[in-house]
């Protein structure tokens, strides 16, 4: 058998839902590029299929760039004294929250460092400020806490939690996040999940130090945790971090990685992330056909979201209103059209297995 039909085979054993095996996986993630656009053809069908042709809106509001952490590859780590660093008011993340509704998106994502400024209580105010006043579905994005404190964000009124694994890799995990460990974020999202919370990992492509054989576990990672939402997206090197100077300028990976999460967890929401356009300015659409089926617009305010500086180039310019009718433009280009509800995992289909 060629080369060619051997991928074809395998392929179409991901299309009908069989799992693929990690070694199955590995060879995906290595094989060579001429045999890319039939993976992304394969994961599209699967997205059209499974979760359809509309492209879901969530709006995100970066309220706080301090961080207790160190992680080697962020911007926002303590080290970074060059960060100015901000905490927005609870008045201005109500306000944006209230712009976010505004342009008739229906979910709102609360992303900030790991800030324990904000308290259990704190956190839960804001939550019930928010939903009380817009009724947004709300993402909260807050790094690692107790499982009360996550009970308590539930019983608040957060709908989901998105606290991406990163690297699957016990030893890359702890050379990165110094002073962490991949057992306790394996955790935090078991108690996530087992609360009810629409849950959300992923992880970071092209990191250094990783193989495709940490890749392949990361994916299966993603899978065993039933995760709702991956974000996956590629790894940009922060000058002002332990990282800087590490040149990773190819999308490939990261498109793989993005078009086999979809061959494996089939119905879920996978962000065509903002990381993929600042390396390639058509990285976002080329997600969004290989995979990808959400797009998270930045609402934090102007004179915060240059500070919310985790990899360099990453802000979308101008107004949000300018923002999204661009993205309305470019989904057109490809034959997509954005949906402005709440775009929950969906039910499975007859057409796939359910898992
Ligand atoms: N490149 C790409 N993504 C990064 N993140 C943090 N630092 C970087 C970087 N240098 C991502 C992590 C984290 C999210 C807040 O940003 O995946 O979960
Ligand atoms: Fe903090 Fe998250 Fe950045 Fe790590 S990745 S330094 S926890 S904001």
């Amino acid at each position: 058998m060629s080369i060619f039909d051997h991928i074809e085979k395998l392929l179409l054993k991901a299309e009908v839902g069989k799992p693929l095996s990690r070694d199955e996986i590995i060879e995906l993630l290595k094989m060579s590029g001429e045999y890319s656009e039939y993976l992304f053809a394969t994961a599209d069908r699967i997205r059209k299929n499974e979760v359809g042709n509309k492209i879901f809106l969530r709006g995100i509001i970066e309220f706080s760039n301090f961080c207790e952490r160190n992680c080697l590859y962020c911007g926002l780590r303590k080290a970074n004294e060059k960060l100015e660093r901000y905490r927005m008011s609870d008045e201005e993340i109500l306000e944006t929250a209230r712009e976010v509704k505004a342009t008739g998106i229906s979910t709102v994502v609360l992303q900030s460092g790991e800030d324990s400024h904000y308290t259990v209580e704190h956190i839960c105010r804001l939550v019930q400020a928010v939903k009380d006043e817009t009724e947004l579905i709300i993402t909260l994005s807050l790094g690692e806490r107790p499982p009360e404190d996550y009970r308590a964000f539930g019983e608040a009124g957060a709908n989901r939690y998105l606290l991406k694994h990163e690297t699957a890799s016990p030893e890359l995990y702890k050379y990165l996040r110094p002073g962490c460990q991949i057992d306790q974020r394996v955790s935090c999202l078991k108690t996530i999940k087992a609360l009810g919370f629409e849950t959300g990992t992923g992880n970071m492509v092209g990191l250094p130090g990783q193989t495709y054989e940490i890749l392949a576990d990361d994916l299966m990672l993603m899978k065993i945790l039933d995760a709702d939402m991956l974000g996956i997206g590629p790894f940009i090197a922060h000058q002002d971090t332990p990282l800087a100077g590490i040149e990773n300028d190819d999308i490939e990976l990261t498109l793989r990685v993005i078009a086999i999460a979809r061959l494996l967890t089939r119905n879920t929401n996978i962000p065509a992330t903002t990381a993929l356009s600042t390396l390639n300015p058509h990285g976002r659409l080329l997600a969004l056909q290989a995979g990808a089926n959400v797009v998270m617009p930045d609402f934090t305010p102007e004179q915060y979201k240059s500070r919310y500086d985790i990899y360099p180039g990453r802000t979308d310019m101008g107004s949000t209103k300018d923002i999204i009718a661009k993205l309305e433009k470019d989904f057109q280009m490809i034959g997509r059209i954005i949906d402005y509800s709440a775009g929950h995992r969906p039910a499975r289909t007859n057409s796939g297995t359910v898992h």
